[in-house]
């Protein structure tokens, strides 16, 4: 009996490592093997409807208006079963999600699509929970997305159990006028998605160094972070980037996602910030860019970086809020 459930919908940003995550020590709960540090995206968000619907027989995902099957299907899927345990409810829903930032433009949309999943699914499927257990949840379908529950500049703590392993916020957004410059490339080859791609961490040899370096790398970027001291935190951002790709380029089959121009515009960003500029860059699991820098640099930076033959388009962002329900089911 659903007649009482109504619909919910809750939107979050994408977020933007700055120290990365990158292999888990459980994969099926993705326990990340180190923790992270990112800053949400103001610009670009998921919304996502969730509606329970006595007639269906299984769950249906709608992205953008298309009706999704195959394997994107099958992770809502996967994911909304392990809901219904924790809830201890059998019904069905509808899924209904919408990305304002355009599709294939290589901007991960893991994140986001989760976090915004997992507060929809909570107040559908009548699971009460704090942020910390939000997080939590979100990390169940894709790991990043523990970080666009809170607000702002966020920390996801490693741990070895499911409860403990979530992020919180260390600075809300308007603690820091950092901008996100993402200058889009066109892809290079295909590209292994990060569920794959955290697998293959533990096959590089540099990976143990990489995880050794990380919690005195996280103590150093929190501190930057909230001393605004940037280039303490451009020095730290940029050295953990190049580790993680390292890790990624020596792992076996190798995964190599720059391309000769993220590689260009990277020996860039180091020129104007020699020049002393306050910019840096830091690259995610494909060729893009984040050219981050304090807002002050935004009119310079982006008419710099549009001069560039290479760049297809650029899109700015904030530090951006977190995940949060917009309707919910009265009573
Ligand atoms: C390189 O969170 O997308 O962007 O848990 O399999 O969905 P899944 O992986 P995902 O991995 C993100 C990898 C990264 C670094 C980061 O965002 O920390």
């Amino acid at each position: 009996m659903i007649a009482a459930i109504h619909p919910a919908t809750a939107i979050a940003h994408p977020n933007i490592a700055f120290i990365k995550y990158w292999g888990n020590q459980d994969e099926a709960l993705r326990l990340p093997l180190t923790g992270s540090i990112s800053m949400n995206l103001d610009g670009l968000f998921t919304s996502t409807t969730i509606s329970p619907d006595e007639n269906l027989t299984t769950d249906s995902f709608w992205l953008d208006g298309v009706s999704q099957s195959g394997s994107a299907l099958d992770r809502v899927i996967n994911y909304l079963d392990q809901v219904r345990n924790l809830a201890e409810k059998e019904f069905y829903v509808r899924v209904e999600s919408t990305n304002n930032f355009p599709a294939g433009a290589g901007i991960a949309s893991s994140a986001s699509a989760f976090a915004a999943l997992a507060v929809a699914a909570a107040s559908v499927f009548g699971l009460d929970m704090s942020e910390a257990q939000l997080s939590a949840l979100a990390r169940l379908g894709s790991g990043s997305a523990s970080r666009s529950i809170p607000a702002g500049f966020v920390e996801w703590q490693p741990a070895r159990t499911h409860n403990n392993s979530y992020a919180r916020s260390i600075a809300p957004a308007d603690h820091w006028g950092l901008i996100d410059v993402i200058a889009i490339l066109n892809p290079g080859q295909k590209k292994t998605g990060s569920t794959e791609g955290h697998r293959l961490a533990q096959t590089s040899p540099l990976n143990v160094a990489r995880v050794a370096l990380v919690p005195e790398r996280l103590e150093r970027c929190r501190q930057a972070i909230l001393e605004r001291d940037f280039e303490g935190f451009a020095e730290v951002t940029e050295t953990d980037s190049e580790h993680m790709h390292a890790v990624m380029r020596t792992s076996t089959p190798a995964l190599v996602y720059q391309t000769s121009e993220t590689l260009a515009i990277l020996r860039q960003v180091k020129r104007w910030r020699d020049q002393g500029h306050a910019v840096c860059a830091t690259v995610d699991a494909g060729p893009n860019v984040h050219v981050i820098a304090l807002a002050a640099e935004r009119e310079w930076l982006e008419k710099e970086l549009n001069s560039i033959g290479t760049i297809k388009r650029l899109i700015t962002c904030r530090p951006g809020s977190g995940a949060r329900l917009l309707s919910e089911s009265p009573g």
